[in-house]
């Protein structure tokens, strides 16, 4: 199959085909997703095809309103608020569903699902159009980082989707927080843009402790890594900007290929033979270019060890960490003991 590329003046055609039952891929303020009417579960099959995951985790549903979520779940009046102060937005909300309401392939046979308005207008266009809601689980290949380009969602699927609706690199970088509003508190399940600090002024305070990467640990052995993220070269964390010497020393011993994914002013202090990638100037633009950062490596196969710097997790850096975390399997380097 031929992927087509789509943007503002072609998106009727783009919802057309998702109309027909087919996938198309779609731009988020996050990252991209995958994008399938979710009331058709031969539609939403494909989409879990293509990207080769697993049945059991479910989907997310993206609308282009409230309104549409309340033909499938129960909208309590707590999610009622987060709806109306951060959407449309990088926040995920878990609901409880209404009988029957949405098939076993989207929601993996749980009584709740996830439910998104994204900020793009272009792909809440696409929706409108198309008429119904279409499920949308991040554009990559299951395991891998998720795409923030065109290109990355052209790398893992094309000839394998029949389109991507194209509005450019995504603003954010990691995916959305995801919170569960079954749950009393409410729990958050996966760190995004959206603080506690920012729910807290709406719905109080949130459990975030599902989540959480815990403290420092001993390095892992590369064949533990728990398969999300993950480029092909390992990743190691480095917590510490001042172990950059003892760290570029301790790769260079291992006698691989290595690189370093960094902000500029850690940048300075590597060697100019060393591979690097930069990760801009702070977490914000960090967060932005980390998956854009780890596929580069995978472009560059000979680099068996990358060495990425870490940030403090709170606001945004704990959305950061987190991905980092799962990219490297948990892997830091320690000044002693490596
Ligand atoms: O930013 C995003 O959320 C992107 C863009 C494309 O919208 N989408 C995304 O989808 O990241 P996905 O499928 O890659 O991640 C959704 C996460 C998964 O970890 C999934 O297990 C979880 O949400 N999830 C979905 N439905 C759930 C449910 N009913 N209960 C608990 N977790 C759920
Ligand atoms: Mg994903």
């Amino acid at each position: 199959m031929e992927t087509q590329v789509f943007d503002k003046d072609t998106v009727a055609e783009a919802a057309a085909l998702i109309r027909a039952g087919e996938v198309v891929a779609f731009p988020t303020e996050t990252v991209y997703g995958l994008g399938a009417d979710a009331t058709d579960p031969k539609a939403a099959l494909k989409v879990y095809a293509a990207k080769h995951r697993p049945a059991d985790n479910p989907l997310i549903v993206t609308v282009a309103s409230p309104e549409m979520v309340a033909q499938y779940a129960v909208i309590t009046p707590e999610a009622a608020k987060l709806m109306a102060a951060f959407w449309p937005g990088p926040l995920t909300i878990i609901l409880n569903i209404l009988p029957n309401a949405l098939s076993m392939v989207v929601t993996g046979g749980l009584q709740t699902a996830a439910f998104r308005m994204p900020q793009n207008a272009l792909t809440r266009e696409m929706i409108t159009l198309a008429g119904r809601p279409i499920v949308g689980p991040s554009a990559n290949l299951s395991g891998k980082p998720s795409g923030t380009r065109v290109a990355h969602v052209l790398h893992d699927f094309d000839g394998a989707i029949a389109g991507i609706l194209d509005d450019g690199p995504t603003a954010v970088g990691v995916e959305s927080t995801v919170i569960d509003m079954t749950v009393t508190p409410p729990a958050i399940l996966r760190p995004g843009e959206v603080t506690p600090a920012l729910l807290a002024p709406v719905i109080g305070e949130v459990a975030t402790d599902r989540h959480k990467v815990g403290a420092k640990e001993t390095p892992k052995a590369p064949g533990m890594k728990y398969k999300h993220y993950a480029p092909s070269a390992q990743v190691v964390v480095l917590d510490h900007p001042a172990d950059l010497s003892d760290a570029l020393a301790w790769a260079k011993a291992q006698g691989v290929p290595f690189g370093v994914m960094a902000t500029d002013e850690l940048l300075t202090k590597v060697p100019a033979a060393v591979a690097s990638y930069s990760l801009g100037a702070d977490v914000q633009s960090a967060t932005h270019n980390l998956f854009a950062g780890l596929r580069w490596f995978d472009l560059h196969p000979t680099i068996k060890l990358i060495l990425a710097e870490a940030f403090a997790p709170e606001g945004l850096g704990a959305a950061y960490m987190n991905r980092l975390l799962k990219s490297a399997g948990n892997t830091h380097f320690q000044r002693d003991g490596n």
